[in-house]
């Protein structure tokens, strides 16, 4: 009986693997008409190359090689299309928004970590959430919470100030931005802060655990546990049951993640409890409340109380918002003003035309702060985020998986792999397929935006947008960029992070001059890009940690 029993489980493992390897074969035949590099492994394919730390290189060898669609092979020849034609990734974010998902593995991922929020759900559960979300981030909120932003912005300003005026030559502009878009979150969003952005303050354990989530979520050791073994775990036995598998693996690792999932889990609880006490409190509580109760989440908490009882989302949903707004507006928030600030100081005559921008609008509001409409709309600090944002997009790729056949059009023919005088409009993407949006590609797209597209041009956003730009319709839901991405899965805080990103700006910009520091600064393609120095040290976590070494001076005020 054993015996049968063996035989039985080989033969069908036997023919599971025959199955897969068919399926891939077949995958594989189904694409070999779209050119590619050959595969340097294998076992990782192009993975290593493409995602190493220094991989921005190789990627852009690759577009110019082979333009806005190509293949390339993932773990065990798995087939992987990078795409960033716009045609293409209007198919995949909006019209079929359904066939191209996230993959098992994330969603499940982002769910055990933050639980029930926007990026653990998809399909229904994620347009109700989407639907009561998206909202809250309304133009008319960010002008409720610009106040609490400016007074966040001067107290940055300050603890700056000492530092340069202690004679400090060089100051780190990246533990500043990350400190000052996790404050921004916490008292604009949730009225709560996180951070005194004072010096040598003690970080908040919500906002280590953020920290060190981010990357171990993408340590190498953790994604194939994660992509083969977690869809599967996850659906093992109750919630308990599964907290002591997990208490009881001998897997230091993981139990690291444990600990800082708990850590933020208590925090949310925390910050969500106050929002919700001071709902129910009479004015004089509310005002005592940072931001009065104009922050995001208590804006969310009150049009979820009015909702209708279908519409209303439950504890367990607003609690996960929390954690995963944090996480999904602190490092590219941080990373935006990262990049801007290193490009103000090394084109000076920018910072001087920007600054001067500044200050006439301030001198039109004797000497106040510019309101919201101005400040959104004043067009060259505008430029200057675009054109950042545009050819630096913080989020460089994001993956989908197509779940069934799927033919994608394209805006810009490709050459076949077989004859380059052959060319495809269209191209067959069997179920399975792996596909990288390049935002970054779409972005500096020349058949899109020129000849000039790889250079950082603030100007070009002064003039009326190009016929050809207007003509790809790219399906972003920024002007004309993929950086918040598009469709039903765009990013909810894109207006907050523009007024936070605006705030920072304008503030440091008036009051401080920006110029290289004495060391090279080195942009690492990580799952956002950020900056570092050769000779930056590693963290606990054996990451490189991260430098912006500037030169700043300050700007005294003329009266
Ligand atoms: C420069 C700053 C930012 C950039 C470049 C950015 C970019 C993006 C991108 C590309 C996505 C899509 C992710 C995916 O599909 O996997 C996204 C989603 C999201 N972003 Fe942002 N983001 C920024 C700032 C913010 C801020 C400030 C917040 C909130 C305070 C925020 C909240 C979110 C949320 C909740 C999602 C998930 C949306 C969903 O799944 O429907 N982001 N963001
Ligand atoms: C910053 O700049 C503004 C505008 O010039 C000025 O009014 C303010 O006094 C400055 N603040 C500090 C702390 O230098």
């Amino acid at each position: 009986m054993p015996s049968l029993t063996l035989q039985a489980l080989t033969a069908f493992v036997a023919a599971w693997v025959v199955y897969r390897v068919y399926l891939r074969y077949a995958q594989n035949a189904a694409l070999a008409v779209v050119p590619g590099p050959k595969s340097n492994s294998w076992l990782l394919g192009d993975l290593k190359a493409m995602f190493a730390t220094n991989g921005w290189e190789y990627h852009k060898q690759l577009m110019k090689d082979y333009g806005a669609v190509f293949k390339f092979s993932g773990l065990l020849k798995a087939p992987h299309l990078y795409v960033y034609d716009p045609k293409a990734l209007s198919q995949i974010l909006s019209k079929e928004q359904g066939v191209y998902e996230k993959t098992e593995d994330f969603l499940v991922m982002n769910g055990l970590i933050f639980g029930n929020s926007l990026p653990a759900s998809h399909g229904d559960e994620h347009r109700k959430q989407k639907k009561m979300i998206g909202p809250v981030f309304s133009p008319a909120h960010m002008r409720e919470i610009l106040p609490t932003c400016f007074r966040v912005a001067y107290t940055l300003r300050d603890s700056i100030k000492q530092q340069v005026l202690r004679g400090q030559s060089e100051v780190d502009l990246s533990a500043w931005m990350s400190r000052v878009s996790l404050e921004l979150i916490g008292q604009g969003g949730f009225g709560y802060s996180l951070d005194p952005l004072t010096e040598n303050a003690p970080e908040h354990p919500f906002t280590t655990s953020i920290k060190n989530l981010a990357r171990s979520a993408t340590d190498p050791l953790m994604v194939l546990p994660r992509m083969y073994l977690l869809p599967p775990l996850s659906k093992i036995g109750s919630p308990r049951f599964r907290r002591f598998l997990l208490d009881i693996v001998p897997w230091p690792k993981l139990h690291a993640i444990r600990d800082m999932v708990d850590v933020m889990d208590q925090t949310a609880k925390e910050i969500l409890g106050q929002a919700q006490k001071s709902l129910d409190a009479d004015d004089e509580v509310l005002k005592a409340r940072i931001g009065s109760g104009k922050d995001i989440l208590s804006i969310l908490l009150r049009t979820n109380m009015l909702a209708s009882e279908e519409e209303k989302l439950p504890q367990s949903d607003l609690l996960g918002q929390i954690g995963s707004i944090t996480f999904a507006g602190m490092d590219t928030t941080s990373n935006g003003l990262s990049r801007t600030l290193h490009l103000l100081s090394e084109h000076p005559e920018v910072q001087a035309k920007l600054r001067a921008e500044l200050q006439e609008a301030r001198k039109q509001r004797n000497g106040d702060d510019p309101e919201f409409e101005t400040l959104m709309t004043l067009p060259y600090l505008d430029a200057v985020c675009k054109e950042t944002l545009r050819l630096y997009a913080p989020v460089p790729f994001l993956l989908r998986r197509v779940c069934t056949d799927m033919i994608m059009p394209l805006h810009t023919p490709i050459q076949t792999a077989f004859d380059p005088k052959q060319q495809l409009n269209e191209i067959f993407v069997p179920e399975g397929t792996t596909i990288i949006m390049s935002l970054i590609g779409c972005n500096r797209n020349k058949d899109v935006w020129g000849e000039d597209a790889e250079e950082w041009k603030p100007e070009r956003w002064l003039e009326p947008v190009k016929e050809s730009v207007v003509g790809a319709k790219v399906p972003g839901v920024y002007s004309h960029l993929m950086t918040f991405l598009g469709g039903g899965r765009a990013c909810v805080g894109v207006k907050f992070a523009q007024l936070q990103i605006k705030v920072v700006l304008s503030t440091l910009v008036e009051n401080f001059t920006f110029a290289p520091g004495s060391k090279e600064i080195i942009w690492q393609l990580n799952g956002v890009i950020q900056p570092t120095t050769k000779d930056a040290g590693f963290t606990s976590t054996g990451h490189r940690k991260l430098q912006l070494p500037l030169k700043l001076s300050c700007i005294e005020a003329e009266d």
